[in-house]
């Protein structure tokens, strides 16, 4: 008899996670079209490099530190989001940027470059879980909340890079600025000459910590906003009194180092200086001997004596990328339990082929683009950030 079982067709959830379908409440969508070479194909690295030097002035590639090395092995310029929104806006020679990061960089490339440049995304399914937590609709809501209760006036917004477009947008409209790790406390500093009070996106843990650490601030002067509890889950009260009301996200990575991480390894490995992002909880900066963005744990690292021991809360590919490039150093991930960020990690060689190859074949994949009035907004909001005074790069 014949059999009567048929496939299951698979869920949204598994083509979403498999990469084959789209979700328009996140910051990405994930639909990653083309045809990839396999990434067994020996000549992978190769064919990169053919596609490279046909295009030839035509692009430049961009690579975010926490990408794996065998992509970055490729970039012309590599930084933390601060150096690559730079980067992406001091190449208009550039027709093509390719970005090896996740979608919030290249819509920042975007907003940052000429209308005539194309910014691609060779794998669009490369989103951020931080910047997901913060959808436009609900930062809306909550404003509107503040206007209610009469201290939306008082209020600077100011959004960490790690967020969609339309949310700096929103930020420009009201009178805020973007900051990156490298420069949340000039940031927050600008937003305190101009206001009472900031809503701070997406981040809790920076804003917190660059509040706390940096400003001095307490951490009764903070609230943490829930975007999924009726009134963010406050008391109107509690909105009136906070300086700094934190939106309830994290990054999915740096949220995974403990306090414990911080024992544990002191105990393990005598005099390691701990160094970790502030993306890190407020109790793992608060034993940690370094904080600082990825471009200051390089400069730190790379500064430090011969023969001194590192402990590193921050994402793997760097980490390990470190540990190679200073064998003189015990440098060591924070954590035991690896983790890379899994959506960085989708930037790989077939993908960063596949995109070379298509622009040298005449098509533009995957191409990253923000609509005018966006792209307008968000530009007020990114400037505002990229003329605040002080280092240009890695917070001291
Ligand atoms: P920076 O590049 O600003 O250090 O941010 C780290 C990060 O998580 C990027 O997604
Ligand atoms: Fe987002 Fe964290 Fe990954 Fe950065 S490391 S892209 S913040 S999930």
């Amino acid at each position: 008899m014949a059999s009567t079982f048929t496939e299951p067709e698979p869920s949204p959830l598994a083509l979403l996670l498999l990469g084959h379908a789209s979700d328009d409440d996140t910051e990405a969508g994930v639909v990653c079209p083309g045809d990839l070479p396999a990434p067994s194909d020996p000549g992978l690295v190769e064919r990169a490099r053919a596609a490279k030097e046909t295009l030839g002035s035509r692009v430049f590639i961009l690579g975010h530190h926490y990408q794996r090395d065998e992509v970055i092995q490729f970039a012309d310029a590599t930084g933390d989001s601060f150096k690559l929104a730079q980067q992406a806006a001091a190449h208009p020679e550039a027709e093509f940027i390719v970005f090896e990061g996740v979608h919030f960089m290249a819509e920042s490339a975007d907003i940052l470059t000429d209308d005539s440049q194309q910014v691609v995304l060779p794998d669009s399914a490369a989103g951020c879980s931080m910047a997901d937590m913060a959808t436009i609709a609900q930062v809306e809501e909550c404003w509107a909340l503040l206007e209610e209760l009469g201290i939306a006036e008082q209020t600077v917004p100011v959004t960490y890079m790690n967020s969609s477009a339309a949310i700096k947008a929103f930020t420009g409209r009201n009178g805020g600025a973007v900051c990156t790790s490298s420069n949340a406390e000039r940031s927050l500093t600008w937003a305190f000459e101009r206001g009472e009070k900031v809503l701070f996106l997406p981040d809790q843990h920076l804003g917190r910590t660059t509040a706390v650490i940096d400003l001095g601030m307490s951490l009764d002067d903070c609230v943490v906003y829930n975007p999924n509890r009726p009134r963010g889950g406050l008391t109107d009260e509690q909105l009136r009194g906070a300086r700094m009301i934190l939106w309830r996200g994290h990054c999915s990575v740096h949220g995974r180092f403990t306090a414990q991480n911080v024992d544990e390894v002191r105990e393990r490995v005598p005099g390691v200086t701990v160094i970790v992002h502030p993306e890190c909880s407020f109790e793992v900066v608060s034993k940690a001997d370094v904080i600082g963005s990825t471009e200051k744990i390089i400069a730190t690292i790379t500064a430090a004596e011969p023969g001194t021991a590192w402990a590193v809360g921050t994402e793997l590919n760097l980490v390990k990328r470190l540990a190679e490039q200073h064998p003189d150093k015990e440098i060591i991930y924070l954590d035991k339990t690896v983790c890379f960020c899994s959506t960085m990690n989708r930037i790989d060689l077939p993908h960063l082929v596949w995109a070379l190859e298509s622009l040298v074949q005449g098509t533009v994949p995957n191409r990253i683009t923000v609509d005018a009035d966006t792209q307008h907004w968000a530009k007020v909001a990114l400037d505002r950030m990229l003329a605040l005074p002080g280092p240009s790069a890695a917070k001291d």
